[in-house]
């Protein structure tokens, strides 16, 4: 661990896709087989339940089959209706347009007058839907399109970090949902959430009032292409406390934040005493310049340490408190949301790297594990 500033290796290009609509998409096109947060498996909980997402700015669904979760692009083989036009509800894969209706397989098994329309029966034509790779750590999905080169299994792809967001996932409690678009790039705002120098100036009411971090008591962790922060500078937190979430026995004890590449954090914080949360934090690429916010809040499914009254008072304390904690992460997360539209507004002239320092060593990270994904190819791809 060190105090001085964060080496980077960012081209003086780096912020292209913040502007230009080809590199956008050819980055894009390299983070759709990378696994991606979708949602919660609450929301898919009965046979028939769906819910929309977003992956790599491609409206996808999941659904529940029975015992099956299955998702697919939310276009029809048809003629591109998307099949979902809501956030989420139950009920089978019919097309709002034609009325052709899919099959648990993404095939249209249904579809009004094939045989006198396409002159053939819908098995003939075998029409399928395009599929998406999904795969659960815990209550959280995750999801892919397809590649030859995408083989790394979603527990390969978390690694350490796999029975920690297992064991943060596992709720009962019904969450409570935020979300906003954001006028900025995806990627100012989840470097926003993974670097922790700008909390003076941004959130001097919350965060930002303890003054600036010390460098050495906290500790900035990497796993796989991720990186977490934790309240505590001794390197082997992160296996004790896998171990431990393996075992079901991890106690709430300080704030921990995972960021998970490419735009999911998890963090596991604490409102008062010893009440704990954990926020699901995603930023969804729109366009160049605009992004999706989700966030989820819900109380952490861990042990803590109460005082002993607390039995008798928490009942009284619940509500006010669950208020309270929605309350301050809106207007975290506002303030952040703001800043990076701040950022946006200059991003055409930006063409040289930041100049990144310790409380950023995360950021130049994130970035190194970007340019291992979304670099190769750029330049052929994206000019003309
Ligand atoms: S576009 Fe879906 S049935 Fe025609
Ligand atoms: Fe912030």
């Amino acid at each position: 661990m060190t105090s001085a500033a964060a080496t980077t290796s960012m081209p003086p290009d780096w912020a292209r896709t913040l502007t230009d609509p080809q590199a956008f998409q050819h980055e894009q096109e390299k983070l759709s087989h990378v696994w991606t947060f979708l949602g919660l498996a609450r929301d898919v909980a009965n046979d028939g339940d769906w819910f929309r997402a977003t992956l790599a700015t491609r409206s996808v669904f999941v659904q529940r089959f029975g015992s099956d979760l299955k998702a697919f692009e939310n276009r029809c083989a048809h003629r591109f209706f998307p099949l979902r036009t809501a956030d989420k509800g139950n009920g089978p894969i019919v097309c709002g347009f034609h009325h052709w209706r899919y099959g648990s397989q993404g095939r249209a098994v249904g579809i009004p007058m094939c045989k006198e329309l396409f002159g053939v029966i819908p098995r003939e034509l075998d029409a399928r839907l395009k599929p998406v790779e999904i795969e659960l750590c815990g209550s959280f999905i995750f999801g892919r399109f397809p590649s030859p080169d995408a083989t790394e299994s979603l527990a390969e792809f978390l690694a350490e970090s796999f029975p920690i967001l297992e064991a943060m996932s596992e709720t009962t409690a019904v969450p409570q949902y935020l979300t906003r678009e954001v006028r900025a790039n995806w990627r100012l705002c989840y470097h926003t959430s993974v670097e922790d120098y700008h909390i003076v100036a941004i959130h001097p009411s919350t965060f930002g009032k303890g003054g600036y971090l010390k460098r050495e008591a906290i500790g900035y962790l990497r796993f796989g292409i991720h990186n977490a922060y934790f309240t505590t500078s001794d390197p082997e937190a992160l296996t004790k406390m896998a171990a431990e979430c393996q075992a079901g026995n991890w106690v709430s004890v300080n704030y921990r934040v995972f960021h998970v590449f490419p735009n999911l954090a998890v963090a596991h914080f604490r409102s008062d005493a010893q009440y704990w949360f954990i926020l699901v934090l995603q930023y969804s690429a729109v366009t160049t310049d605009r992004s999706v916010m989700r966030a989820w809040i819900y109380p952490a499914p861990f042990a803590a340490n109460h005082v002993w009254h607390d039995r008798w008072t928490r009942p009284f304390t619940t509500l006010s408190r669950k208020l309270g904690v929605r309350y301050y992460v809106s207007k975290v997360l506002k303030e952040d949301n703001d800043a990076c539209e701040q950022l946006q507004s200059v991003a055409h002239q930006v063409h040289e790297p930041p100049i990144l320092g310790g409380l950023e060593e995360r950021m130049a990270w994130f970035e190194e594990a970007y340019a291992k994904i979304v670099l190769p190819g750029t330049r052929k791809t994206s000019e003309p």
